[in-house]
């Protein structure tokens, strides 16, 4: 497609706000939050008139001159425009800061009521919680008791409670301020271009829908191998391990859109509906397919305990009982310190009944040759794998791509990374890419086996793939990745 054919798209812009940033000196904020919102800003994505309030405890307060400076340094730092020029002029005035405790909430009333009379008319209030987990509760209390919470919209980050009974209480305390309609929970992989891409390929195209199910497909693999090691961040991550960080969150959401049924409409109560239908058909994990793997190296991390037993890396197989994908199992494999940092789907096709042409022996024992493999690094790729004849007398057939790139594709000017585009829908009041209570809590059900009676940790070498044991896991498949060198022309 011609680029310029993309580029004066309607752009939705969403009602005037004020936002408030809970977590403001915090790491996310300067990372992602600060970063994205002036890219949004830029884009021309944020409402005409709209002001940010950032928020910490009073321990932390800051100025409202340090807290644009706090903003300047981060968007130096990590976003993707300077800030500079009367963009970021225009932006820095509508930021300023109030401090909140849960018994002192009077400052951050204060920077509200002005940032709302700044906006003037009126604003929709949006809250985004980007604390850690043990705060949300106080924080959704504090906004219920001091009256902020009135007609508000919150953004809740992941993760959401660390099993059942503490995802079920969560829910309880954030419905005792702010009903579902208003509750934005954050995956942030939900947010990737790719993810909205899934609904594309899978519901726009005549191509591929009627392949998608256990008539055509043999195993379904979402693999999302990570080369980075916990980076210092043991005090988090002994807490959690990888299947809470990784798998329940991202893998599981990934999950969703790759296995739902075509929704009744492009909106998020349909697309939610689906979602949440395959959690509820998805079978309570069972600890006999699952590896548990930790790096050598880990227990001598500063903050890991000498016998910690939190796994880094997590590889199983999920079972779907419906009737779209009875007996074709879902690999799901999400890792630190691995050999490559990727993020991608694989549907394997099964074989067609007879095998009329000759292989070549590699590909004959391999048995991997259709494939259908999305890609979802930022911009992301959708490769279809097949076999075609090699050019020459005999009837050879060889591994092929047609390959679909974004980038080369289309224009990517317009594309917003995931914290962008999640932000600006929770703006606009769509929830499609947002988990539901339901979705949330039946996630935890499933996991509950694995989690009372999790596998020892099998030690992996950085660099590694993971333990032993992660190839009988998928058998007789085998793991896309690592990717094959492409057989060179003969
Ligand atoms: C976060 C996890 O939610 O996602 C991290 O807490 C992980 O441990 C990160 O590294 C991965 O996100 P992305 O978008 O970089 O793949």
């Amino acid at each position: 497609m011609d680029p310029a054919q993309t580029a004066d798209r309607p752009r939705p812009r969403p009602a005037n706000h004020v936002v408030v940033l809970f977590g403001a000196t915090g790491d996310l904020a300067r990372r992602k939050l600060l970063p994205g919102l002036f890219h949004l800003a830029k884009a021309g994505l944020l409402p005409q008139r709209y002001r940010i309030v950032g928020s910490a405890p009073a321990a932390e307060a800051l100025s409202d001159e340090q807290f644009r400076a706090h903003a300047r340094q981060a968007v130096a730092e990590f976003g993707r425009s300077r800030p500079e020029g009367p963009a970021w002029q225009e932006f820095e005035a509508a930021l300023s800061f109030g401090a909140a405790d849960p018994d002192a909430p009077e400052p951050l009333v204060t920077a509200v009521h002005e940032a709302e009379q700044a906006v003037g008319g009126t604003a929709r209030r949006l809250f985004h919680l980007a604390v850690p987990p043990v705060a949300f509760t106080s924080v959704v209390a504090l906004l219920g008791a001091s009256g902020l919470a009135q007609d508000a919209r919150v953004i809740v980050e992941k993760p959401f409670g660390t099993d059942l009974a503490s995802a079920r209480a969560l829910n309880e305390a954030v419905h005792a301020v702010f009903d579902e309609s208003r509750v934005f929970r954050i995956d942030h992989f939900l947010g990737k271009e790719a993810v909205d891409n899934i609904l594309a390929l899978r519901f726009a195209n005549g191509l591929f829908e009627p392949l998608w199910n256990r008539d055509h497909i043999s195993h379904v693999q979402i693999d999302v191998p990570e080369k980075i090691d916990i980076q210092g961040r043991a005090h988090f991550f002994e807490g959690t391990g990888t299947f809470r960080d990784m798998v329940v969150t991202h893998l599981f959401q990934l999950l969703g859109f790759v296995a739902m049924e075509p929704p009744v409409a492009l909106e998020a109560q349909a697309l939610r509906d689906e979602q949440v239908k395959v959690f509820r058909s998805m079978r309570p994990l069972d600890p006999a397919h699952v590896v548990r793997g930790q790096y050598t190296g880990y227990r001598a991390e500063p903050g890991v305990a000498a016998d910690s037993d939190t796994e880094t890396f997590v590889a199983l197989r999920v079972d779907i009982d419906n009737w779209r994908w009875a007996g074709v199992p879902f690999h799901l494999r999400s890792g630190k310190a691995l050999a490559e940092g990727r993020h991608v789907v694989t549907l394997g096709l099964r074989e067609p009944v007879l095998r009329m042409f000759p292989l070549d022996a590699r590909e004959a024992a391999d048995g991997r040759a259709n494939e259908l493999v999305i890609d979802f690094a930022d911009p992301g790729s959708i490769t279809a794998r097949f076999l075609a004849k090699e050019p020459g007398p005999s009837m050879q057939l060889a591994e092929a791509d047609m390959v679909f790139g974004y980038r080369s594709s289309f224009t990517t000017d317009n594309a917003l990374e995931a914290y962008e585009h999640l932000i600006l829908q929770a703006m606009l009041g769509d929830q499609s890419l947002f988990t539901r209570s339901d979705g949330i809590e039946r996630l935890w059900e499933v996991s509950s086996p694995l989690l009372d009676a999790p596998p020892p940790v099998a030690p992996y070498a950085p660099g590694s793939w993971g333990p032993e044991g992660i190839a009988s896991l998928v058998a007789p498949y085998r793991w896309h990745l690592p990717e094959r060198r492409r057989a060179e022309p003969r």
